[in-house]
C-alpha cells in the first residue's frame, strides 16, 4: 500500500472518529439545552400565572359576584389557555382540596403536591416522565394563599354569598390560613415536539463541524505532502535513478534541517562517497592497464568463471586476437588443458588455497589458429570489493613452437 494512501486512511479514520464524537456531543448539548429551555419556559409561565391570579385576587372587590369569569382561578385559567395556544405547553392549576372537579390533580400531581408540602423550602419540582417512547416534562410550582385569597378561601362565614351558595359549609376548600399551600400550577410538555427542533440545529452544527474537519484534512494532507512525501519521493527517485544509470553525480537540494533534511544530506554524502570511489577505481584500473601494457609478458585478467576482462598487447599477439575479441571470452578456450585452471580456481574457493595460484606452472596454450605454445604461468588473485580477479602472467618458453 502506498504511504499516501495509508496516511490518508489513518487521518480519515481519526477525523471520522472526531466527527462522530463532536456530533454526539453536539446532540447531547442540544438535547440538554432544549430540556433546560423547557424547564425555564414552564417556570416563567407558572410564575406569570401566579402573578395574574394574585393581581386579580388583590384587586377583586366583589366584581366576581356579578361576573364569575373574574374569579381569580377562572380568569387565570382562561388567560393561561390563551397564552399557551399554539405551543406544546399544557397548563393546569390543581389543588388537593379542589372546588372544581376539573382541578383534581392526577396521580403524578397528587404525589408531587404531597412531596412538596413536606419540604417547606422547595417551591417547584420537575421531572421527565416516560410513557413508552414518549417523554413528558412535568413541572409544578406551588401556590400559597395570601390574605386576599382568604376572602373566598377563608372561613365559610366570611366568604361572598355566591361562593357560599356553590360550596356548602364544611367544604374542604375553606379554612385556609395565610401562607398555606393551596395548590400548584402544573405544566406538562411533550418533549418529542421540542426535540424535533434539534434536527435542524444539529444539522447546521454538523455541517460547520464537517466543513472545519474537511478543511483540516486538506490542510494536514497538504502539509504532509509538502513536508514529508514530496522530499521522500525525490530521494527515492534519486536512488532509483542511481540504481538504473549508475551515475553518482546526482545531488538533491536539501529541503530543511529536519529529519527529511538529514535524509537528503545523507543521500548526498553517500553519492559523493560513491562518486569518489568510482573515480578512484577508474583511476587505479587505468594505472593497471597502463602498467600491464608496457610489460614484456602476455598478461590476462579474468573472473572466477574464466571470463577475460583485461588483456595486454602481448596477450593479443600470443592468442592472435584483438583486445575487443579477447574480452568476454573464457581463458579456458585458450588452454590445452582447461581442467587444470577450473580445478585450480575451484580449490581456491573451496579450500582457500590452490597449487595453481602463486606458483609457476608449465602450461600449453593455444592461439586462435590452433597453434600450441608451451608457457610458464603464474596466477595471482586480487580480492577486490567486487569479485575475486585472477591475473595470469605468461612467459613463452624458448623451446616453444611458433
Ligand atoms: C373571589 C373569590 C376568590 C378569591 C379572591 C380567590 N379564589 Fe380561588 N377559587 C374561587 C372559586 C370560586 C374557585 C372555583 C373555580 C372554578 O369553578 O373553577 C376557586 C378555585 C381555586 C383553585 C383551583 C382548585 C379548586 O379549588 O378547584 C385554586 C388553586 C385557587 N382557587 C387558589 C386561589 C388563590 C391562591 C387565591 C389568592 C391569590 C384565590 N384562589 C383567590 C374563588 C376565589
Amino acid at each position: 500500500m502506498r504511504i499516501t494512501l495509508k496516511l490518508t486512511l489513518i487521518i480519515s479514520v481519526l477525523l471520522i472518529a472526531l466527527f462522530v464524537t463532536l456530533g454526539w456531543n453536539s446532540y447531547r448539548y442540544e438535547h440538554s439545552l432544549i430540556y433546560q429551555q423547557a424547564i425555564d419556559k414552564a417556570r416563567v409561565i407558572s410564575n406569570q400565572l401566579i402573578e395574574i391570579r394574585e393581581y386579580l385576587s388583590a384587586t377583586e372587590k366583589g366584581e366576581a359576584e356579578k361576573n364569575q369569569d373574574l374569579i381569580p382561578q377562572v380568569a387565570a385559567t382562561r388567560i393561561a389557555t390563551k397564552i399557551r395556544s399554539g405551543s406544546p405547553y399544557y397548563v393546569r392549576q390543581v389543588s388537593l382540596r379542589n372546588r372544581n372537579p376539573q382541578n383534581i390533580p392526577d396521580e403524578y400531581e397528587t404525589a408531587e403536591l404531597k412531596n412538596l408540602s413536606r419540604s417547606p423550602e422547595q417551591k417547584e419540582s420537575y421531572k421527565i416522565v416516560k410513557n413508552g417512547s414518549d417523554e413528558t416534562l412535568r413541572y409544578m410550582l406551588l401556590m400559597t394563599a395570601d390574605k386576599s385569597c382568604l376572602v373566598c378561601h377563608g372561613s365559610f362565614e366570611s366568604a361572598p354569598l355566591f361562593v357560599q351558595q356553590r360550596f356548602s359549609k364544611g367544604h374542604s376548600s375553606y379554612n385556609y390560613r395565610d401562607g398555606e399551600i393551596i395548590g400548584a400550577v402544573s405544566v406538562s410538555v411533550p418533549m418529542k415536539e421540542l426535540y424535533i427542533s434539534i434536527g435542524s440545529n444539529l444539522f447546521s452544527e454538523l455541517m460547520i463541524e464537517l466543513t472545519i474537519l474537511v478543511l483540516l484534512l486538506l490542510f494536514t494532507g497538504w502539509i504532509i505532502h509538502r513536508a514529508i512525501l514530496r522530499p521522500v519521493s525525490t530521494v527515492a527517485k534519486g536512488i532509483e535513478e542511481v540504481a538504473s544509470t549508475g551515475n553518482f553525480t546526482q545531488r538533491i537540494e536539501q529541503p530543511g534541517n529536519d529529519e527529511i533534511g538529514h535524509l537528503v544530506a545523507s543521500f548526498n554524502e553517500l553519492m559523493s562517497e560513491l562518486e569518489r570511489r568510482t573515480q578512484q577505481r577508474a583511476e587505479s584500473d587505468e594505472r593497471y592497464r597502463n602498467f600491464i601494457e608496457i610489460a614484456k609478458s602476455p598478461i590476462v585478467t579474468f573472473l572466477p568463471d574464466g571470463k577475460i576482462v583485461i588483456a595486454n598487447q602481448k596477450a593479443e599477439k600470443l592468442f592472435g586476437l584483438t583486445k575487443e575479441e579477447l574480452l568476454g571470452q573464457s581463458i579456458c578456450e585458450f588452454m590445452a588443458d582447461p581442467e587444470s585452471i577450473r580445478t585450480g580456481i575451484k580449490n581456491y574457493f573451496e579450500a582457500g588455497s590452490s597449487t595453481l595460484i602463486g606458483t609457476t606452472s608449465q602450461q600449453t596454450v593455444r592461439d586462435v589458429c590452433g597453434r600450441l605454445f608451451d608457457v610458464e604461468m603464474v596466477i595471482s588473485v586480487s580480492q577486490t570489493d567486487r569479485d575475486a580477479m585472477f591475473t595470469a602472467i605468461l612467459r613463452i618458453m624458448e623451446s616453444s613452437t611458433g
